[in-house]
C-alpha cells in the first residue's frame, strides 16, 4: 500500500510547501496555496475498499472515527498524528429529505445538508477542526513557536476558532465588523474566552488586519485562504455521495461570501472522482446576496476579473463580503463543473428561508439565500425539472433570531411584496370562547 501523503501546491505554480509551514500564499508569486494529495497513492485502494473503510467507520466509536473529517483522514491530512486531533463530532450532518418543497417546485428532489447542525452552529467547524488540529500539531512537536491563532469573521469563523482553540488550550484573536453580526455570534467567542476585537470597519477591513497581524508567523491566520481550512470543509462532498449511496446530485446550490466553501465543495467532489468513489461532478451554483455580489458580477462579465465592491447591508450577514480572498479557487470551481452565480434579493431570501422553515426546517438567512436561488433558477428554467438537487445550508437558524422574530413581526424591511410565510402569535384572553373563535377560523384557514 502506497504511502498517503499531502503538500501546499501554488494554485497557478509548482512550487510546493510542507503543510507544517506556517504559510498561506506562494513565495514565489503570493498566489493562492491549496493542499495536494498524492491522488495516486489514494487511488491505491480501489473504490470499493474506501466505501468499506468509510462505511465501517462510520459504526465505530472511535473519537477520529465518529468525526465526519477524520474518517476520511487519509484525504483531509494524511500525516496527521491521531494524537494531536481536536474534534468535537463535527461532520456527519442530516441530509434533509424536502421532499415536500421539491414537490411544490416540480423538481425530482431536494435534499439539504443541515451543515449548521454541529457545536458552533455552522460549517466553519468542519474547517476549523482541520487547522486547530494542525497548529495543534505544530506545538506540540515543537515544529514552530505559534503563540496564538487569529481569523477575521463575520461571526461563524470566530465561533468555531474559539471554541476549537479553547479545547484544545490555544489562545485565540478574533477580528469582528462591529454591529455587523449577530448577537448569539457574537457572544460565542468571548464564552469561549478569546481576545474579542470589534473594530470600527466591515469584513473586508478586518480582513486586511489580521493579514497585517499574522505577517508576523507567531500569529496564526485561521481565515479560509488558509487551505487546511478548505480539507476540511471538503468533505461535505463526500458526505452528501455517501449519504445517497455513492451517487452524485445533479446540482449542488451554495451560499457563497470569502468564496472559501465553494472551493472546497468542487475539491471534495474532484478527490471523490479522483479515487474512483463516483463517476461524475455536479454542477455547482453559488449563491449570493444582491447587495453584495462582486462573484455574481463577475461572473456576468464571464469572469473577466473580480472587481471589488462595497458590500451593502444584507440580512445575510455572514456573507456581507465585497472583496472575497477565494475568488481565484471559486472562478475554477464553477467553470470545471459547468456552474452559474445567482443573485438574490431580500425578499426573496427571506421569504425562502421561512417558506423553508415550513417544511420543518428552521433556515439562516444564508440557507435563504440558497434557496431562494433555487426558486428562481426552477421558475426561470435553468434548473430541471428532472434534476436532483441539493442545498448546502451553512448555519443554523437559532444563530439569527432576530432575522426569524422580526420576519414574523413583519418588522424586518420594508418589503413591497409582503412577508409571504409571517405566522403572526394571536394575542387572547384566557377565556375558552375566545380561544375557539381564533381555532376555528384559523384551523379552516389551513385547510384550504
Ligand atoms: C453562515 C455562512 N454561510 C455562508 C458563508 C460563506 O462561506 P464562504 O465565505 O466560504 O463563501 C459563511 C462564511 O463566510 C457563513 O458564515
Amino acid at each position: 500500500m502506497a504511502q498517503f501523503n499531502a503538500h501546499f501546491r501554488n494554485i497557478n505554480g509548482d512550487d510546493t510547501y510542507p503543510l507544517t509551514d506556517v504559510i498561506y500564499r506562494s513565495k514565489v508569486d503570493g498566489s493562492l496555496l491549496e493542499v495536494e494529495h498524492d491522488r495516486e497513492a489514494l487511488a491505491s485502494k480501489s473504490p470499493d475498499e474506501w466505501k468499506k473503510l468509510f462505511a465501517e467507520r462510520r459504526m465505530s466509536f472511535e473519537p477520529a472515527d465518529m468525526s465526519g473529517i477524520w474518517s476520511k483522514r487519509e484525504m483531509v491530512l494524511p500525516d496527521m498524528p491521531i494524537e494531536d486531533i481536536v474534534t468535537m463530532r463535527e461532520g456527519w450532518s442530516p441530509l434533509f429529505d424536502a421532499a415536500p418543497l421539491a414537490k411544490e417546485l416540480g423538481i425530482k428532489s431536494l435534499k439539504v445538508k443541515l451543515c449548521g447542525n454541529s457545536h458552533t452552529g455552522s460549517f466553519k467547524d468542519l474547517g476549523m477542526t482541520v487547522l486547530v488540529s494542525q497548529v495543534n500539531h505544530i506545538i506540540k512537536k515543537k515544529i514552530h513557536e505559534i503563540d496564538a491563532v487569529a481569523c477575521a469573521s463575520t461571526g461563524d469563523t470566530s465561533a468555531a476558532l474559539s471554541a476549537y482553540c479553547a479545547k484544545a488550550g490555544i489562545p485565540s484573536i478574533v477580528f469582528l465588523p462591529a454591529g455587523k453580526t449577530s448577537a448569539a455570534q457574537l457572544i460565542q467567542p468571548i464564552s469561549n474566552g478569546s481576545i474579542v476585537l470589534a473594530l470600527d470597519t466591515d469584513f473586508d477591513g478586518c480582513m486586511k488586519i489580521v493579514q497585517q497581524v499574522t505577517a508576523d508567523n507567531r500569529i496564526y491566520l485561521a481565515n479560509s485562504m488558509n487551505s487546511l481550512r478548505v480539507e476540511g470543509q471538503k468533505t461535505i462532498s463526500p458526505e452528501i455521495c455517501q449519504e445517497m449511496g455513492w451517487k452524485v446530485p445533479d446540482t449542488v446550490i451554495i451560499p457563497g461570501g470569502n468564496l472559501g466553501n465553494v472551493s472546497a465543495l468542487a475539491k471534495g467532489f474532484e478527490d471523490c472522482k479522483a479515487m474512483g468513489l463516483i463517476d461524475r461532478i455536479p454542477r455547482i451554483i453559488v449563491a449570493q446576496a444582491e447587495n453584495a455580489n462582486p462573484f455574481a458580477k463577475a461572473f456576468e462579465r464571464g469572469f473577466d476579473k473580480l472587481v471589488p465592491m462595497q458590500a451593502k447591508k444584507t440580512l445575510a450577514s455572514a456573507i456581507q463580503i465585497g472583496n472575497p480572498v477565494s475568488y481565484p479557487k471559486a472562478v475554477r470551481a464553477i467553470q470545471k463543473t459547468n456552474g452559474m452565480v445567482v443573485s438574490v434579493t431580500e425578499e426573496e431570501l427571506a421569504n425562502a428561508a421561512h417558506r423553508g422553515d415550513r417544511i420543518g426546517l428552521y433556515c439562516c438567512p444564508h440557507t435563504g439565500v440558497a434557496l431562494g436561488a433555487l426558486e428562481k433558477l426552477v421558475a426561470a428554467g435553468k434548473i430541471d425539472k428532472e434534476e436532483n438537487v441539493v442545498v448546502i445550508s451553512t448555519a443554523h437558524g437559532l444563530k439569527f433570531t432576530e432575522f426569524k422574530l422580526f420576519y414574523h413581526e413583519q418588522r424586518l424591511m420594508d418589503f413591497k411584496d409582503s412577508y409571504k410565510y409571517a405566522n403572526p402569535i394571536f394575542k387572547a384572553p384566557a377565556d375558552l370562547g375566545a380561544v375557539m373563535d381564533i381555532l376555528k377560523k384559523e384551523m379552516a384557514e389551513r385547510r384550504r
